[in-house]
């Protein structure tokens, strides 16, 4: 059942997506769930089957084979598809299964305009997967409009933007380059993994579609993987379902469940997530040890005004580089105690990562470079312990370093 069923069999106000006065924090426990009709329960229950009686051929009660649809998976669509302004959301096994799906819509001969600091794993799909079958992609500086709408073709299907980007906290301006996607008619796909919905909903900025690694700050927790796309209707609902459907890359009930259940506390997690790193980001900007640091909150920082219009918070990722060798930065990650030295990011704890040598590895080091990602990057993903903690969690890393 989409939730715009939903919010129609309500009676809701759907001029405004059937939201009404209810706020995000509202939305983020209660939209797409209800307790359980038979038990009360209320917490979704976790679907764990494969299949589902019918009464009689092709006389089922919405559910056939739980590939193609699970109760659990359900209520995280309609739960994502509302916090993200959109009417319809289809979940995957991860966040690359997501990006896949949105590269299905392409077809052989088509050309893709791309960020030229996507995460890696973007870089690598377009490049060592899709160009195999004759889709290529133009990466560029996705904050050069200019050089966006020079890089669009005739064949251009896709722009593919990334906003804050991962690792350099570059912010793209989402309603100019959905504008300039739509004036070559192609598609506008934003990752919003780093921001989540509750700091910035792209398709209310006219993006067409918003992919999302639930991995990271909608679960929450570090204990789960998966992806999402969310839509705002154009038809695209029935397409991504019918890959979602056809490839299989779907998440199964439990894991559903693990990211319905992180959803309900990420406002309040997120809003701990933006303090500290923004605490962070001044004290490391006012380091001796540090040379420079990016975070979009920080007045220095080049978007820092179109990071204010667009996002509600900044966030709680930032990079910083420090002033001395690749050596002293390995150092460092490797020394910190409170910072665990992982990939990955948006869990409650916080995690330290050198970017050229572990998540962005899979970029050919003068691409790296072209696009400003120095080997000497450090990047945080700043948790919810106490931000003194870290801060001194930082120092004794740095004093072993320098
Ligand atoms: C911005 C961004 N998008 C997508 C992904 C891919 O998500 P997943 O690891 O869930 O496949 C990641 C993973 O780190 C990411 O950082």
């Amino acid at each position: 059942m989409s939730d715009e069923t939903d919010r129609e069999a309500d009676g809701d106000d759907v001029t405004d997506g059937g939201r009404g006065d209810r706020r995000f924090e509202t939305r983020a426990i209660h939209a797409g769930q209800e307790p359980d009709p038979e038990t009360g329960a209320l917490m979704t229950p976790i679907h764990a089957n494969s299949t589902y009686k019918q009464d009689a051929p092709g006389e089922h009660r919405g559910y056939e084979y739980s590939r193609t649809g699970n109760p659990t998976r359900t209520d995280l669509e309609a739960n994502l598809a509302d916090l993200e302004s959109g009417t319809d959301a289809r979940c995957f096994a991860s966040g690359m299964a997501a990006i896949n799906t949105v590269l299905n819509l392409l077809e052989s001969g088509d050309h893709v305009v791309a960020g030229d600091d996507v995460y890696g794993g973007t870089h690598r799909i377009l490049t060592q997967v899709y160009e195999q079958y004759d889709i290529e992609t133009t990466f560029v500086d996705t904050t050069d409009h200019e050089a966006v709408a020079d890089a669009m073709r005739p064949e251009t299907e896709l722009v593919w933007v990334e906003t804050p980007t991962n690792p350099l906290m570059n912010v793209n301006d989402i309603e100019a380059l959905s504008e300039i996607a739509h004036e070559g008619d192609a598609l506008c796909a934003v990752d919003n993994t780093f921001a989540t919905p509750y700091l910035q909903r792209p398709l209310e900025l006219g993006a067409d579609v918003v992919s999302q690694s639930l991995t990271k700050y909608l679960g929450g927790h570090s204990d789960t993987i998966g992806g999402a796309l969310i839509v705002d209707g154009k038809g695209l609902d029935e397409k991504l379902g019918f890959y979602q459907n056809s490839v299989g890359a779907t998440p199964g009930p439990f894991d559903s469940f693990l990211v319905l259940r992180g959803i309900k506390t990420l406002p309040v997690r997120m809003d701990r997530h933006c303090k500290n790193a923004a605490e962070l980001a001044r004290w490391l900007a006012d380091h001796e040890a540090v040379e420079r640091v990016y975070y979009p909150g920080l007045e220095s920082h080049p978007q820092h005004e179109l990071a204010s219009e667009q996002m509600d918070d900044f966030g709680g990722m930032l990079s910083f580089e420090l002033d001395g060798t690749l050596e002293q930065g390995s150092t460092v990650v490797a020394e910190t105690e409170v910072f665990t030295l992982a990939e990955s990011l948006g869990g409650v704890e916080s995690l330290i990562e050198q970017p050229a040598a572990m998540t962005h590895a899979a970029i050919p080091r003068e691409e790296r470079l072209a696009a400003g990602l120095s080997d000497g990057l450090i990047r945080v993903s700043v948790g919810i312990e106490h931000v003194d903690d870290m801060k001194a969690d930082l120092q004794q890393a740095f004093d072993a370093a320098f």
